[in-house]
């Protein structure tokens, strides 16, 4: 593995991912959380491409996270999808957590749908639930842009629409057409990989969380930096400590998200279909 996380070795990375999938250049990039990657089986002439084989890629350990990109067809456009992502506390460098969406644009990509596994803070969310992200709390106090600027990418990134208002409005209806009931909420991103404590979870819902997780923020940034225009979905695997009194166990997480992914995949593959 290389620690040169720059654009001009996502370039690289981009053109070894390029000769494996022809001609076709994916426009929109998928990020999938734990437990999510199913939507990787409704991709259409799928190239699939093992992180082992993708120059600058590390192999992901978590549990529930394959480690491979998806090429394909997916609501009749092209699409890069990442069934396992890069975590912070797998001991990365934040650098590294945002290198796939360096990526993923160098190969074409302009909308990022970014998803997560999520405890629920809100108390009115249920394990089984899911929630548009509206907007985040970076708790991991990092940014993966820290260091040299790179070609094509803000110094300064206005963070003020992360999610886009429209994207949003185009996952709304999404859901309405499947009839999915939806959260809509803030999503908070903390270093894990501990589960929060109960004075952590009261803390956060004081401070506006809906939601809690591990991820998705340092992608999230460094895609608004390059100007790709970002939307999400978390995926309530379980209410967060202390909201009830059972504890959080990732094998909850997983399993939970395993009886979303019907819902959530109608939901996505429906968003790309309505897609500019
Ligand atoms: N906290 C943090 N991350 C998570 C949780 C949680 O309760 N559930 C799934 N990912």
């Amino acid at each position: 593995m290389s620690d040169d996380f720059s654009y001009a070795s996502a370039e690289k990375t981009a053109a070894a991912i390029r000769s494996k999938i022809d001609k076709r250049s994916p426009t929109v990039g998928i990020i999938l959380g734990s437990g999510l990657g199913g939507l990787a089986e409704k991709i259409e002439g799928a190239v699939r491409i093992p992180y082992a084989d993708v120059p600058g890629f590390p192999v992901p350990k978590a549990l529930g996270h394959a480690g491979t990109l998806i090429c394909g067809e997916l609501g009749g456009k092209q699409v890069v999808a990442m069934a396992g992502r890069f975590h912070i506390y797998e001991g990365h460098p934040p650098a590294l957590a945002g290198f796939p969406v360096r990526v993923m644009h160098a190969l074409g990509v302009r909308t990022l749908f970014v998803s997560n596994a999520a405890g629920g803070v809100n108390e009115r969310y249920h394990a089984g639930d899911l929630m548009i992200i509206e907007d985040h709390l970076n708790l991991m106090f990092t940014n993966p842009l820290i260091g040299p600027q790179q070609p094509g990418e803000e110094r300064f990134t206005d963070m003020g629409n992360a999610y886009d208002d429209k994207l949003r409005g185009l996952l709304r209806n999404a859901a309405n057409a499947n009839g999915v009931t939806i959260h809509e909420g803030v999503y908070a991103a903390l270093f894990g990989p501990s589960y929060e404590t109960r004075a952590e979870v009261r803390m956060l819902r004081t401070l506006g969380a809906d939601a809690i997780g591990m991820s998705t923020v340092p992608e999230v940034l460094v895609a608004r930096a390059l100007g790709i225009r970002v939307a999400g979905i978390s995926a309530i695997t379980n209410a967060a400590s202390g909201v009830t009194n059972a504890p959080v166990s990732h094998a909850e997480v997983l399993d939970v998200g395993r009886q979303i992914a019907a819902r959530f995949e109608a939901i996505v593959t429906e968003f790309v279909a309505r897609l500019d």
